[in-house]
């Protein structure tokens, strides 16, 4: 995609240490003190769920300035069918560009690639306030449930889209988030040696310690 302002494209092989950078840019401190979303696009990128031709980067000027990425998982229906689905992300947007409208671009892009490549529908973990203008809703209205989550929690964080219309229709089951979403601490610390320092900071909104 190319307008006046940016263009998305592939990632290309050669670039992916500085895709790795954006997206620890990006995450840092947001969720928890520093990140591990550079470490976990890393390691997804050599995953045999990951969905290369879905692997995306916006470029502004000759510079990096977001990214976005899809997964293949399923969710394991009640009656007994293993239903193909996508998850997404990490996606993001360097600091300094934030909340102009670019994650939205490179999102919309993106799920309707998604959507030509034939798949039915994506789910992940998310904020509805930005998610929900392109048309994510929370999965439970699906009849979708997150894994290991008590029946009586709070699922609004599990968001899901259909692509397909009606592809959900007759389903109710258990999503899946894939295995290689999930990092050691220990291993992020030793990837994050090769990267410039950066401060760790405690802030309020960090959802983990
Ligand atoms: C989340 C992220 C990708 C969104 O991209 P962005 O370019 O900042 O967002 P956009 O400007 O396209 O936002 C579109 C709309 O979503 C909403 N929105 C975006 N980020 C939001 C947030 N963090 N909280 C609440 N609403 C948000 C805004 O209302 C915005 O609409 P507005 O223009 O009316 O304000 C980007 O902020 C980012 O990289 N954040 C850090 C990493 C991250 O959290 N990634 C997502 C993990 S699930």
């Amino acid at each position: 995609m190319n307008t006046k302002e940016f263009t998305i494209r592939s990632e290309k092989k050669e670039e992916q240490r500085e895709v790795e950078n954006l997206v620890r840019e990006a995450f840092w401190n947001v969720y928890r003190p520093g990140c591990s979303e550079h470490y976990v696009i890393h390691v997804l990128r050599d995953d045999p769920a990951f969905v290369k031709e879905l692997d995306f980067v916006m470029e502004q000027n000759g510079k990096l300035i977001g990214q976005n990425m899809f997964m293949k998982t399923i969710i394991e229906a009640d009656d007994g069918r293993t239903i193909p689905v996508l998850t997404m992300g990490p996606i993001g947007i360097t600091p300094e560009l934030k909340r102009k409208g670019y994650g939205k671009a490179i999102l919309d892009y993106s799920l309707e690639k998604a959507k030509e490549m034939g798949f039915g529908a994506v789910l992940f973990e998310g904020n509805i306030d930005f998610y929900g203008k392109s048309g994510f809703d929370v999965a439970s209205k699906f009849g979708i449930r997150y894994h290991d989550l008590p029946e009586d929690a709070d699922s609004s964080f599990f968001l899901c889209k259909e692509l397909i219309p009606g592809y959900l229709d007759d389903v109710t089951g258990v999503y899946q988030t894939p295995q290689g979403y999930y990092v050691e601490d220990s291993d992020v610390e030793e990837f994050d040696k090769a990267f410039p320092p950066k401060e760790k900071l405690k802030l309020p909104g960090q959802l983990f310690e």
